[in-house]
């Protein structure tokens, strides 16, 4: 059977993900795996014994949304921070591996964000975290400036993967935004954003919140439709960003081409094992299809996809371009429902 023309476009934009230049800048870190068996509880507390059996570490955070970049095909490059410890060489050692560009200033007054996650009988038992969240001081910060300036141009959309750990800076998403709008093309800046930070990101053109952060920034409860579009006008009020996704979980996502026009996405996840990081495949994928001709509307709809593939997979993972369209040539016609056209009776 032949594709609806919607999947038809996405499939043809595959291909050109290759020539999508995307730079990403946020927080990085490193997610380290412990995994093993519990056989007994611990003499010493109510807690179990986990005996471990193997051990790796992947990229997480800002190097999370790279690495999707990667597997998809575009070219990332990467602008970070981290400290300047045995995690963090592990880290650099992994962006290398990945075949990522990159300029990762090592700061020796902060750790490198770390997360361990100690798995028994593939069920989490506990997550340890080890990072600050504290700013970048004002020689990093320039640092971080300068690098974006020089890396810009080279570039057509900016992925900013903030998770409030100290990278991402009003001041910084100022001066990036401000230096996009002088070229041409201009870089379009995708951000997915964190709460404590919501008055950073003046003027982007997208911004991708999880259901929970859209609530908290517009300072409401999202229980139905209308709460998320109440949320989503909010946010426009307050950001004045250009569009908006809301990613709604295991209802798919809400997409804001501006204040006026809201449509909804379903799911396309048959089975879930591990949301962990599909905020990252989202906002990966969104930037890979609008730097390869696809409108929001497709962009999103590719997004969902990627999506949908990854929480199918266990553990920090991506989709490649094969899975990608495997899935696309599977898909059922998508439902797109129109919550919100200002104007219409
Ligand atoms: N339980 C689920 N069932 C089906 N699809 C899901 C589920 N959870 C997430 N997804 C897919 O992943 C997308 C992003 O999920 P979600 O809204 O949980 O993002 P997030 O909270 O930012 O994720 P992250 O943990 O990476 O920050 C959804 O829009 C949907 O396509
Ligand atoms: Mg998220």
């Amino acid at each position: 059977m032949k594709p609806a023309p919607l999947i038809e476009r996405i499939l043809q934009a595959v291909p050109r993900f290759s020539s999508s230049r995307i730079l990403v800048l946020g927080d990085l870190m490193l997610d380290h795996y412990l995994m093993g068996d519990v056989e007994r509880i611990s003499p010493e507390g109510p807690v179990p014994v986990v005996k471990v059996r193997s051990e790796g570490h992947t990229l997480g955070g800002a190097g999370n949304v790279a690495r999707n970049l990667a597997a998809l095909g575009a070219r990332p490059s990467l602008v970070s921070v981290c400290g300047d410890d045995d995690p963090g060489k592990v880290l650099l050692q992994l962006v290398d591996r990945e075949g990522i560009a990159s300029v990762v200033l090592r700061d020796p007054t902060r750790p490198t964000t770390i997360k361990t996650r100690i798995i028994a009988q593939n069920q989490q038992v506990a997550r340890v975290d080890r990072e600050s969240s504290e700013p970048v001081g004002e020689v990093v910060r320039g640092g971080l400036a300068r690098a974006v300036a020089d890396l810009l141009p080279g570039h057509d959309a900016v992925v900013v993967s903030d998770y409030a750990k100290g990278v991402v800076s009003g001041p910084l998403v100022r001066e990036l935004v401000a230096l996009a709008a002088t070229l041409d093309p201009r870089p379009i800046v995708l951000v997915d954003p964190k709460v404590p930070n919501r008055d950073f990101y003046q003027g982007v053109d997208l911004l991708t919140p999880n259901a929970k952060e859209a609530g908290e920034m517009a300072g409401m409860r999202l229980l139905g439709r209308t709460d998320i579009i109440r949320a989503g006008v909010a946010i426009f009020k307050r950001s004045r960003c250009r569009s908006l996704l809301i990613t709604l979980g295991a209802e798919g996502i809400a997409l804001f081409d501006g204040p006026g026009l809201v449509r909804h996405i379903p799911t396309v996840a048959r089975k879930v094992f591990d949301v962990t990081g599909a905020g990252d495949t989202v906002i990966a994928a969104l930037a890979a299809g609008l730097t390869s001709g696809l409108d929001l509307l497709e962009a999103c709809v590719l997004a969902n996809s990627c999506a949908g593939i990854v929480v199918g997979q266990v553990g920090g993972a991506s989709v490649t371009p094969r899975e990608l369209c495997q899935v696309l040539a599977d898909l059922p016609e998508t439902v797109v429902d129109v919550w919100l056209r200002a104007g219409a009776a």
